[in-house]
């Protein structure tokens, strides 16, 4: 079903930290794609002119997209300004005189989650969500409870097929190529359930750790950051079912099926880690118990996958930055005399390049009956012209088109799996900057054969 184009932007939070780095340098470049033809409305509480807010926005391409003065110049002309309140009607007065005959904007709170609430009531006592879309960065809630509350006040003013939950590990390219990999092949189907796969693991590594985040990422640590959004929408994509169709719905729908069947994580199965000098960084109390890396092994209790244990780790201050998933299937019987019979592979990985590996056996170059170990690989390293996943995920916003965003079932279901042990005072670990994380790591939660590290080679 094709979706009517948005016909305005309404960014709240336009001086704010994540519209400088990610949205304008993106709102640049879906421009410079022929992807974007409707005002910008920056709302923002600062003190900023208009000119003065333009200057950010230059300084923004700048450092953090691939600036373009002819573009720059045509976003420029796009930008409109209304400073004020978020609680102020005023505000929201002045926003629905700036949209003047637009019939479907979308407003996108790029805005801490505690002020959600009052901008949503007050869109719509002005008006402004009259036909509108609504666009929400994550964290969407920090908690069950808390994502139902979040859920309720939108779906008060918005219908689900209007809300656009942004996860914008679902706009990175080898992330939704894994489900196309998947179902656009016939030869992986058949030993992709429980009886070839012994295990699955995914890895979400950084070498840097919270970069002056530190008042944010204390409230929320690894498993809320990254593991309940990012790394269980790439589980999804892997575990899922083919869907009937390949509009938005049927995807999601496949989608929420393999969380429901995800039991809650149990303590024993989760080890929390925090680097060394964590408390040292500004704004993180001296006493944090906030983990920086945490490590947990999850089962899904479907037809396909029952009795495979899913392993899931990430982390700040480790030795690269990699994202990779590893699928090991069964050992082959040891046929071959000096053959130890090694594990297959199937090697995903998202970033920093998109690689797509087989893990195999193969008979050595010089005794002839040796195996060894190789991998049948494709690889490709983003080029400076790719689509990044800010650009991806505002472009299908404004296009209406919902296959890349979180519905409301699913956040649910994900923030259900990791209640228990959010809840849980679990014990925390601390391992040393550039370690794979904590010992107990790999002595309580290694996936049979041990974790892959990935190996990261920097491009000639
Ligand atoms: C963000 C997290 O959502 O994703 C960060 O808040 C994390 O802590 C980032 O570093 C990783 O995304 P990307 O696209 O840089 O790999």
């Amino acid at each position: 079903m094709s979706e009517i184009h948005s016909d305005a932007l309404v960014l709240f939070g336009a001086t704010g930290d994540l519209a400088y780095k990610k949205i304008f340098p993106s709102l640049h470049a879906l421009l410079k794609r022929g992807n974007l033809d409707v005002p910008v409305i920056c709302v923002a509480r600062g003190a900023l002119s208009l000119d003065q807010l333009k200057a950010r926005v230059r300084e923004s391409i700048e450092t953090h997209g691939r600036f373009d003065a002819a573009t720059f110049k045509r976003l420029s002309a796009r930008l409109r300004y209304v400073r004020g309140d978020y609680g102020n009607p005023a505000t929201f007065a002045a926003l629905r005189q700036e949209l003047g005959a637009a019939k479907r904007p979308a407003h996108y709170l790029a805005i801490p989650p505690s002020l959600f609430a009052s901008v949503v009531e007050q869109l719509a006592s002005s008006g402004c969500s009259n036909g509108a879309r609504m666009v929400v960065e994550k964290p969407f809630g920090r908690d069950l409870v808390s994502a139902r509350d979040l859920n309720q006040v939108l779906l008060a003013t918005f219908d689900e097929e209007h809300i656009f939950r942004i996860d914008h590990y679902l706009g990175k390219r080898p992330v939704h190529n894994m489900v196309f990999f998947r179902f656009a092949n016939a030869f992986l189907e058949p030993f992709w359930n429980h009886k070839f796969v012994k295990s699955v693991q995914i890895t979400m590594a950084e070498s840097f750790g919270v970069q002056g985040r530190g008042a944010f990422y204390d409230q929320v640590g690894t498993i809320r950051d990254v593991i309940q959004n990012h790394l269980f929408q790439v589980l999804a994509n892997l575990a899922m079912e083919p869907p009937a169709r390949a509009d938005a719905e049927s995807m999601r729908d496949e989608k929420v099926k393999v969380l429901k069947s995800i039991p809650p994580i149990e303590t024993k199965n989760l080890v929390r880690g925090q680097f060394a000098g964590y408390r040292q960084e500004p704004d993180v109390p001296p006493d944090s118990q906030q983990e920086t890396f945490a490590a947990l092994r999850l089962e899904i209790d479907s037809w396909r996958w029952a009795g495979v244990p899913f392993y899931i780790r990430a982390g700040k201050l480790l030795p690269v930055t990699c994202t990779e998933v590893v699928v090991r299937l069964h050992r082959a019987p040891k046929i071959f005399p000096g053959c130890a019979g090694v594990a297959n592979h199937l090697r995903f990985r998202i970033s920093p390049d998109m690689t797509i590996a087989i893990g195999a056996t193969v008979m050595d170059a010089e005794d002839r009956m040796t195996g060894q170990h190789t991998e049948l690989l494709a690889s490709h390293r983003p080029g400076s012209e790719e689509m990044d996943a800010y650009e991806r995920v505002l472009g299908d916003a404004l296009a209406g088109d919902r296959t890349l965003f979180a519905r409301q079932d699913y956040v649910e279901e994900a923030w259900r799996i990791v209640d228990p042990v959010l809840k849980a005072e679990t014990p925390l670990f601390e391992y040393q900057p550039g370690s794979w994380g904590p010992k107990q790591a790999n002595r309580k939660l290694s996936p049979p054969g041990g974790w892959q590290n990935p190996a990261v080679t920097e491009p000639s």
